[in-house]
């Protein structure tokens, strides 16, 4: 359900005197916009990032204007790199290249260099990503990645220990329909399952960017630049959901937290 609701009715307008800058905020106005002309082109891979550019905008072809969503490393640089910005305190490093302190990929170049033109090494699914001090408004995790041929399902889990505060479940093939379940689980019991987002948007072996702010009292979900649901906390001790999960039938290019 669209609620009419854009983050820039929440957030200060951009106070960022150099309209070339990246966005300060890797969001789209989400909430009450239709869908980008021409829906979402290729992604991963914009061709205008370089790298060990942090700062770079990152348009992609046929993009409405700057890519948005995309403050830390392009998709495909080799690893975490010093300096990147936006992770709130205490992050634990960008993505893609694995958690901070893993390193990077077996073969990869050393350090933040240049990345040699092949695809980025998909992470690992499923996928854990820890988040120290837990949740906080205005956390963006942006997920890039591809649907997998034949799939039936993905989640991610936004976890308080075994709890999950928030599951965000797209089902390709139920009852031959495909919907996306949002629920939470409670001491291994799930609770109301909901399920009104107005559209489905991932496609096999499709790329897509998944965004999910968190707010005050609920979340935003957008993908590919559109946004596409809110669910309200049911678990509202946000410093204590400190683990992201991500299963199922996707391949994984980068999982960056970002605050905006
Ligand atoms: C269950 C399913 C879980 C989870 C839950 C959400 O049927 O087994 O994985 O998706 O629904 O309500």
């Amino acid at each position: 359900m669209s609620n009419g609701f854009s983050l820039s009715d929440a957030l200060p307008a951009s106070n960022n005197p150099n309209p070339s800058a990246p966005p300060p905020q890797g969001w789209p106005s989400w909430g009450n916009q239709p869908p980008a002309p021409g829906g979402f082109p290729a992604y991963p891979g914009p061709p205008g990032t370089y790298p060990g550019s942090p700062a770079a905008p990152g348009t992609y072809p046929g993009a409405p204007g700057p890519y948005p969503g995309a403050p830390g490393p392009y998709p495909g640089a080799p690893g975490p790199y010093p300096g990147a910005p936006g992770p709130y305190p205490g992050a634990p490093g960008t993505f893609p290249g694995g958690p901070a302190g893993q390193g990077p990929y077996p073969g990869a170049p050393a350090g933040p260099g240049p990345y040699p033109g092949g695809p980025a090494p998909p992470l690992k699914v499923p996928f854990e990503l820890p988040l120290q001090a837990g949740l906080v408004p205005r956390m963006l995790i942006t997920i890039t990645g591809t649907v997998n041929p034949n799939p039936s399902r993905f989640s991610l889990d936004f976890k308080k220990g075994n709890d999950i505060a928030f599951h965000f479940n797209p089902r390709f093939t139920e009852e031959n329909r495909k919907v996306i379940v949002c629920n939470s689980m409670f001491q291994n019991n799930w609770g109301k399952e909901e399920r009104t987002a107005p559209r489905f948007p991932f496609e096999a072996g499709k790329p897509f960017k998944l965004q999910i702010l968190c707010e005050v009292d609920h979340f935003k979900v957008a993908v590919n630049d559109a946004h596409l649901l809110q669910y309200s906390f049911r678990e509202k001790k946000l410093n204590e959901i400190t683990k992201l999960c991500i299963a199922g039938d996707v391949t994984l290019t980068s999982v960056t937290p970002t605050m905006i």
